[in-house]
């Protein structure tokens, strides 16, 4: 566990966040930890993504819509911000869709540029994976459509182009993407936006204009000093029940995000990027790389405004490095207020998922990932490559190594995998579930364990790449296609 704040953090001056000078500044990797404690009032209402509208079709497909487009925002109460969101203004509202249920969305581009649309964690074939072959020109419409067939997850979307994703993201575009079981789980909050809230996490710099910034050139990417949670700044929650599940997705394209309360509180895991784990896992930490989802329940008592922030950790550099890419800043994310009666929450069940075991030596291949620079095993993307040929349903065993200088994190399409250690050891039980991102500080390595599905497809490649997402669109990522095993 990491140390809850690092002696060398210090207060950003009555400036507040927006207006921060970064001191201490050589070039983007090497300038100053910051902190945003005690410069936040927490004064807007948390923002919830709408659930998404639905409507089913003849053959019982559940059918939604999505369209990207451009429009403004106001995170600021003096400026207006230019932004892009799917069916709104600002990242997108929350799709919603139950295991064995068919699904079609209708994905209409009304912006000026192509841009396509990547279900992430998702189990669907490689043609509707909406990876950067999976264009959708200005003007035109893209409807995937597949069948969940998949453990209730917190998943997300975002756009995928080969080399603009960074920028399409930080323009705005991403949303979530919950699946549910047969039924829901007794004694997990389950009602969306009362005890079951997303929480989407990132990181942007305004401009005096009210523009975002892109920031220092950075190795890692763009790294800003102002928090968004769910596209508000500032934010406050209501709380009305003793316990809350926070689904938390780390939206961020760079930023790596050390989830705590401020007061030191523990609270449960329940969940991870694929699903739901065997059991709670009691933390008081929890790392979470770009791309990565977890789902906590914390409990609250009547009155009380504790804070979720993120504290320093490690990213295996030098403490001049560390601070470079961000490991040492101290970021308050969101304030929950508690009501002064909150209504009963069940205690958490003993048990959560029945999760499937991954057997090793039932491995169909091993491989091997090295990351260094903007290279997989000294290999850049080409989008006419076809780097690994696995066999459908079989379990394969994939050893990634960061041996580069800064971090990285690997994120697989169309498969959920389980750690089976980090850096030798055992990864623990908040990671012991579904995965389909893993962090690599400097100097580390996962060995991974990926049960591929049922969907083959020889002429459409699923990617793999790092999640820092400057890094995936500079070239650090790589193709696999999925066939009927021999
Ligand atoms: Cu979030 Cu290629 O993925
Ligand atoms: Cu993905
Ligand atoms: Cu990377």
């Amino acid at each position: 566990m990491n140390p809850p704040v690092s002696r060398r953090v210090f207060l950003l001056g009555a400036a507040g966040a927006a207006a921060l000078t970064v001191t201490g500044c050589r070039n983007g990797d090497t300038r100053a930890a910051f902190s945003t404690v005690g410069t936040l009032d927490f004064a807007n209402p948390l923002g919830i993504p709408p659930l998404a509208a639905s409507m089913t079709a003849a053959d019982g497909t559940r059918v939604f819509q999505l369209t990207a487009e451009a429009g403004s925002s106001r995170f600021l109460p003096d400026r207006t911000t230019p932004t892009w969101g799917y069916n709104g203004t600002f990242l997108g509202p929350t799709l919603r869709a139950r295991r064995g249920e068919k699904v079609r969305v209708t994905v209409v581009n009304a912006l000026e540029e192509s841009t396509t649309v990547h279900w992430h964690g998702m189990h669907l074939p490689a043609v509707f994976d909406g990876g950067p072959h999976q264009i959708i020109n200005p003007g035109a419409v893209w409807t995937p459509e597949w069948t969940v067939d998949q453990p209730e997850a917190t998943l997300w979307y975002h756009p995928h182009p080969h080399g603009q994703t960074e920028a399409q993201m930080t323009r705005g575009l991403a949303g979530m993407f919950i699946l549910d079981g047969d039924e829901p789980v007794q004694g997990l909050p389950f009602e969306y936006g009362v005890d079951d809230v997303p929480v989407i996490v990132q990181d942007r710099t305004f401009g005096d204009d009210g523009s975002f910034r892109p920031g220092p050139p950075a190795q890692t990417g763009l790294l800003g000093d102002t928090v968004l949670v769910n596209g508000t700044c500032n934010p406050h929650l209501a709380v009305t029940t003793e316990a809350v599940r926070l689904r938390l997705l780390n939206a961020a394209t760079a930023r790596i995000f050390n989830i705590g309360f401020a007061d030191n509180r523990g609270f449960h895991v329940v969940g991870g990027d694929g699903g739901l784990l065997a059991a709670p896992v009691a933390v008081g930490r929890l790392l979470l790389s770009p791309g990565e989802r977890a789902e906590i329940v914390v409990r609250f008592t009547p009155g009380e405004q504790p804070v979720l922030r993120s504290f320093p950790h490690e990213l295996g550099m030098s403490r001049e490095f560390n601070d470079g890419a961000g490991g040492n800043d101290v970021l308050d994310l969101l304030q929950f207020r508690a009501a002064d009666k909150l209504a009963g929450s069940p205690q958490l069940p003993e048990r959560l998922a029945d999760l499937e075991p991954v057997d090793p030596k039932m491995s169909a291949a091993t491989r091997s990932f090295i990351l260094k620079g903007m290279y997989i095993n000294g290999r850049m993307m080409d989008m006419s490559r076809i780097d690994a040929t696995v066999g459908a349903g079989t379990v394969e065993i994939w050893m990634v190594s960061n041996i580069d200088n800064q971090p990285h994190s690997f994120h697989v399409h169309g498969v959920q995998f389980r750690i089976l250690e980090l850096n030798g050891a055992d990864p623990g039980p908040e990671f012991s579930g579904w995965k389909d991102t893993v962090f690599l500080p400097v100097g580390t390595s996962a060995r991974i364990a990926l049960k591929f599905g049922r969907h083959t497809d020889p002429e459409t490649a699923y990617m793999y790449h790092c999640h820092l997402v400057r890094h995936a669109d500079q070239g650090m990522m790589g193709q696999f296609i999925v066939v009927q095993p021999q």
